[in-house]
């Protein structure tokens, strides 16, 4: 039997860079809360959020990725040649083939990239940052483009009063490579399969199919698959568990609130991030990532989203440790501690 080799390990592994693309379509609450008998005061304080972008016909999940990934990569200072895997992390893709990575790497000029899609809903991001980190460190790539990308508006209800004003667009960009130093610390992760009910699309697309044959020539047309949630639930869920993670990141990292920089959590709603900085003590200088305010939820491109908006606010800077978590549909979670790249 021949002896197998091992591909050559690197010890460490780091963010060299990150990028972000924003639709240029703003969405204020007041344009939405017609349909869901809202107010902009309610949507405000109950969640955070101002306004949101929703994307426009050209700003599909491949161009909105190319743009933030072009971004991240002049900000490594990596050629898009340099890249050995594109690990892309989105839930609203509409077609099930070809993957999105596998067309984005493409576009960005690569040539016979490893190339995959991750599902793991808004903890898309934390999951995909893990396993680029895993595959630098095994030698199996050394430069790895993680992307977090959603174009949730296609899934919208404009009546549904809990998911309407929440769901946003957008992508987010990073490059991950050897570093001297870790950058990348070991991803606190899990998932709860008996909580799908929480956040799903309420449709499959065979349902969907079957629905459009039978109403085919009686004027009536069935509802397309929409995403839904239990917000309650989830928001229970947020509040009461993550707090666990958040510590089991940290633990893995060895290290404490007090070392940390920044606190980059999912932009699911102000009022999670708030009782996680409360449940986690977190001290006043930690810089806290609020970019939900005028980007709503983007799902697995929001942490990458908002860690892009924190560096160039000037509220943390390259270098600085950061505390990332994702969470959602699943109901998944993954976080891990990180240092913070730079900008382009
Ligand atoms: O990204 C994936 C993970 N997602 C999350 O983490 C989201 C978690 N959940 C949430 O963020 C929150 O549950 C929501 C923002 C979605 C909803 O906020 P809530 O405080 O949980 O609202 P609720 O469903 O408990 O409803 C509270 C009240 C109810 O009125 P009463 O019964 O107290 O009179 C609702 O009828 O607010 C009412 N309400 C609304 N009012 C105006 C519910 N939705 C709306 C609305 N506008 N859109």
């Amino acid at each position: 039997m021949p002896a197998i080799a091992t591909a050559a390990t690197t010890s460490h592994a780091a963010i060299l860079g990150i990028g972000a693309y924003r639709p240029r379509r703003v969405v204020p609450n007041a344009e939405i809360v017609d349909l869901i008998d809202s107010s902009d005061e309610w949507i405000r304080t109950r969640s955070g959020i101002t306004s949101r972008r929703w994307a426009q016909d050209d700003e599909t999940i491949v161009s909105m990725s190319v743009a933030a990934a072009r971004d991240a990569l002049a900000a490594a200072g990596i050629d898009a040649e340099r890249i050995d895997a594109v690990v892309l992390a989105t839930s609203s893709q509409m077609v099930l083939g070809p993957s999105a990575g596998a067309v984005v790497a493409s576009e960005l000029g690569m040539h016979d990239t490893a190339a995959f899609d991750v599902s793991a809903g808004c903890a898309g991001f934390c999951y995909a940052l893990g396993n680029a980190a895993g595959l630098v460190r095994s030698g199996q790539a050394r430069h790895v483009l993680v992307i977090g990308v959603e174009r949730l508006s296609d899934l919208l209800d404009p009546t549904d009063r809990t998911c309407a004003f929440i769901f946003a667009d957008g992508a987010g960009a990073v490059v991950v490579g050897p570093s001297d130093t870790e950058g990348i610390g070991p991803v606190a992760w899990g998932s709860d399969g008996t909580q799908t009910a929480a956040i799903k699309q309420d449709k499959d697309f065979k349902t969907f199919f079957a629905e459009v044959a039978e109403a085919a020539g009686s004027g009536t047309a069935p509802e397309r698959p929409y995403i839904r949630m239990n917000g309650a639930a989830v928001f229970r869920w947020a509040v009461t568990f993550l707090e666990k993670a958040c510590r089991g990141a940290l633990d893995k990292a060895g290290v404490t609130v007090d070392d940390l920089d920044a606190f980059v959590p999912h932009q699911a709603n102000s009022r999670i991030t708030d009782a996680l900085v409360r449940a986690l003590s977190l001290p006043d200088s930690v810089a806290v990532a609020r970019d939900i305010a005028e980007t709503g939820n983007t799902s697995a491109a929001s942490i990458p989203m908002a860690m892009e908006q924190i560096l160039r606010s000037g509220a943390a800077k390259p270098g600085d440790t950061a505390l990332l978590v994702g969470f959602g549909a699943g109901l998944a979670y993954a976080g891990q501690v990180v240092t913070l790249p730079p900008l382009p």
